[in-house]
Formats: structure tokens, sequence, C-alpha cells
């Protein structure tokens, strides 16, 4: 793998245990100004210490993070459809890999929508992406199974779709957990994060499913609603953090996450 590559990957992954814990934050590209994301340098700010690379869009990154922060990015450079459109996977390349390396970008991510009538569209733009960015050293993280594409979320759905994306060349592919979760990781031969979905009923639960995923071989996760629409979502990401970096059982998490609830939180030096 060339340098520059590896470098790059090696800012997410954290290279003692290969694993991550990465915030996604952006969901304003197909969702507006979601619930407890309306302001996003409030959301993010306090949450950046803590997190291993952060997923955002060019336009809050400019604009909601300072550029003095060394927290790698993933820069989401997919888009074109909106919660109010016709159809959510009629997704295009939004942003160029330029732009992604003027904004020093870690990685690049794309969505692709595999059984939808935009299925050839959107993995033909990913190939492109993927070549494009290999000519600058970005990794690219290809997201699978959004929006309606979701609803066929079982192992044999999304083996499909994380190996389609690791054949075309994505160095890490984002998903969703499942039952049989060993089996789409074992037939995908690059690291798969999972995304939380929509906020869980509770804290615990969003911690189990954290242990889950990774127990049955992901890289880390991708959470973004089960972090910061939780009332106390610093102490939320650093409980993810003990199931993700230090094999933490939820349980043990949940109780890091209820001490950290009762002490006021200090910036990490
Ligand atoms: C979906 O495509 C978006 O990219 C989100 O990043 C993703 O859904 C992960 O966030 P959450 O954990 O809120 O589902």
């Amino acid at each position: 793998m060339d340098w520059g590559l590896q470098n790059r990957l090696s800012r997410i992954f954290r290279p003692s245990d290969a694993r991550t814990v990465m915030l996604a934050v952006d969901h304003g590209y197909f969702l507006g100004p979601t619930h407890r994301l309306e302001e996003p340098r409030k959301t993010i700010e306090p949450l950046l210490p803590y997190a291993d690379a952060i997923m955002l869009t060019r336009g809050v990154l400019r604009n909601c993070v300072d550029a003095t922060s060394d927290v790698p990015i993933v820069l989401r450079v997919s888009g074109g459809a909106t919660i109010v459109s016709e159809d959510l996977a009629n997704e295009t390349i939004t942003t160029s890999v330029r732009d992604a390396v003027r904004l020093n970008a870690s990685a690049v991510a794309a969505s692709v929508f595999i059984g939808s009538a935009y299925e050839h569209q959107t993995l033909a733009a990913l190939g492109g992406l993927i070549s494009r960015a290999l000519d600058h050293g970005i990794p690219v993280l290809a997201v699978t199974a959004v929006g309606k594409e979701l609803e066929k979320r079982d192992a044999r759905y999304l083996s499909l779709c994380c190996r389609v994306v690791a054949e075309l060349g994505a160095h890490f592919v984002k998903t969703y957990h499942c039952e049989h979760f060993d089996r789409v990781v074992g037939s995908c031969p690059v690291p798969i994060v999972v995304a939380g979905g929509p906020k869980l009923d509770s804290e615990l639960d969003a911690l189990r499913l954290a242990y889950r995923a990774v127990q049955e071989g992901a890289a880390g996760v991708d959470f973004g609603r089960n972090v910061w629409q939780s009332d106390h979502a610093v102490p939320m990401l650093r409980a993810i953090r003990a199931v993700v970096h230090e094999n933490a059982t939820p349980e043990r998490a949940h109780e890091l996450f209820l001490d950290l609830t009762r002490v006021p939180q200090r910036q990490p030096v």
C-alpha cells in the first residue's frame, strides 16, 4: 500500500488495535437540520476530543470546524437527493477529490444504493471516485444500504453490498449490523465500520449494538444519532470508546457512561 494512503488510514484506524470510533455528522446533506444537529458547531465541538475521525460534508467542515483542529476528516463527497425528493438513492459525486485534498481529508466517503434504480449510477460513481482518489493516495469509504435499502437489512444483502464495493476498490466500508454479521465481515476483504441508525431506546441498547458489532468483527463504529441525540453526548461517545478500544462489555461501558454523567466534563489536555 502506498505510504500516503497507509498513513491516512492509520490516522482513522488506531494503529494499536486497528479500530476506530468515527463520529458521523453528515446527516444534513440529505436530512437538512436534523434534531440536535441544527447548529453543527455546537454539537460537534465538545465531541471532537473523543472522536478518532469525523464524517461530514465540506460545507459543515469549512463553516463549523476550526481549521486548527487535528481531528482526521472523512469527507462525504456524494449527495444530490434529499428526504423530500422522489428517490433518496439518486446520488452523484458532489465534491471533487481536488477539494478533498485542499481540505486535507484523511478519506472520502460516498454512498451506493445496491438493488435500487440507481445501483449502476452509484456504483459507477464510486468506481470513478476510487480511481481519482487513488491518484492522490486518499482512501475511500463506501457507505452501503441506507434509506429504503435499509429495509433489506440481512446478512445476504449486506454481504453482497460490502463485497461489491470492496471489489471496486473501497478501502473501508460502512454498513449496518445484522444477524449473522460475522458472515458479512468474513466475506469482505476490507475493514467494516458499523452505522448506528436512528436513536435507539436507550444508551445501553446503543452500547450493545457497538459491542456486538466489534465482537463479530467490525473494525469500529461510525455512529451519529446514538451519540449526539443522547442527553449526554460526550459521556456516550466516551462509553463507546471503551467498548471499541478496550473491549468493555456494554454493561461496564454503561456504568462508565452513568459515572461520566455525574461529573462535569473536562476537556483533555
Ligand atoms: C448516512 O448515510 C449518513 O451518512 C450517516 O452518517 C449514517 O447514517 C450514520 O449515522 P447514524 O449513526 O446516525 O445512522
